[in-house]
């Protein structure tokens, strides 16, 4: 695997790796943040272009607050009030979303310099990220040893592992942040893309994006990707939910028969044939259309304006202690977190 030296971060190296994934794509990742830089995925035709939003530099990524690509921990998405109970104890943590919790707050795993190893698996080379957050760190309970696996499909798809540990009853809940773009990066609104979410539920949210613990069928709403559907078609409909996510921003219960890896999506650009599917062992998945993106100054000189990328972010539903009957994210005390997420590209 090709490593580079990329600059230092809170007094450790970051570099850049580059894995091949078959079929002509490649990913560029790094151990800051775990984070997926760039993905290089061909067309049609055969032509590679960058189809994840990034920055050129370490900076970019050490003050970003749009979370590209990189793996979120401790909890994805939003912690009501920024506080949860468990074991009778109240954990408080950061508010940096209004009066809630995202993504594992300001100092979470996406801000942290993981430890990298180049493993070799039976699918060829793959990159080892581990990271150890102690007890406390950001507020949670337990020390926590993490680990993100990310090796190719070797057939153009990029694979994550995510594994880890805890020496106390904790919540966990990771993943991938990348908003894609298969025009490629920077080549304006992904509103044409056309999209099929294998779920039949999702859950709404309040004013705060806050799940307010109804799953909700989408027969008959803006929310119904069953069949294919371009993003852009209801995507500015006048219904309530669309209002408080400013688009799409929700979590869809993934349509699962058995356990283990499942389709979740599949979005598909016509101009350039390129196709993204998403499978995971997840029981949700959060659809962003980067309803928030507001002009930044990303690769190559690109801005990126609002809906210029979309993400498809697997996971625990979002604040789930507060919802009994959603999938629990409890990781208890020597159990072993274990979830598979893969990201398969191919065009027609
Ligand atoms: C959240 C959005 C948030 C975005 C960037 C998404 O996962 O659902 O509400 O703005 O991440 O942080």
């Amino acid at each position: 695997m090709e490593r580079k030296t990329w600059g230092t971060a809170s007094g450790r190296q970051v570099e850049l790796f580059t894995l091949d994934l078959g079929q002509g794509n490649r990913a560029v990742l790094t151990n800051f943040g775990a984070a997926l830089v760039s993905l290089y995925a061909v067309d049609s035709r055969g032509t590679a272009a960058d189809v994840v939003l990034g920055y050129d530099s370490l900076e970019g990524y050490e003050q970003c607050d749009k979370y590209f690509g990189v793996t979120v921990g401790r909890y994805a998405n939003r912690i009501g009030g920024a506080q949860f109970t468990l074991g009778g104890k109240v954990y408080k943590l950061a508010a940096n979303d209004g009066q809630n919790h995202l993504h594992g707050g300001p100092g979470g795993f996406a801000k942290r310099v993981w430890e990298p190893e180049v493993i070799s698996t039976a699918a060829g080379e793959a990159l080892k990220l581990r990271y150890f957050s102690p007890a406390g760190e950001e507020g949670y309970p337990g020390n926590v040893q993490v680990e993100v696996v990310y090796s190719s499909t070797g057939t153009g798809g990029l694979r994550i592992d995510y594994a880890a540990t805890s020496d106390e009853d904790t919540v966990l809940n990771l993943t991938n942040h990348a908003y894609f773009n298969l025009a490629g990066q920077g080549q304006g609104l992904i509103l044409d893309h056309e999209l099929t979410l294998y779920a039949d539920f999702f859950t709404p949210t309040d004013a705060e994006s806050l799940p307010t613990g109804e799953i909700v069928s989408v027969a008959g709403t803006p929310f119904d990707f069953r069949a294919k559907a371009p993003i852009g078609a209801r995507i500015d409909e006048d219904c309530d939910q669309l209002r408080f996510g400013k688009g799409y921003d929700h979590n869809w219960v993934v349509r699962r028969t058995e356990p283990g890896l499942c389709l979740a999506a599949r979005v598909e650009h016509a101009e350039s044939g390129r196709i993204l599917e998403v499978l995971t062992t997840k029981p949700g998945i959060q659809f962003y259309t980067g309803n928030y993106l507001d002009g930044v100054q990303g690769k190559g000189g690109a801005v990126y304006e609002r809906r210029s990328g979309f993400c498809l972010e697997t996971q625990y539903f979002p604040n789930s202690l507060r919802h009994g009957h959603f999938p629990s994210p409890i990781l208890r005390a020597g159990e072993r977190y274990q979830h598979t997420t893969i990201y398969q590209f191919s065009s027609k």
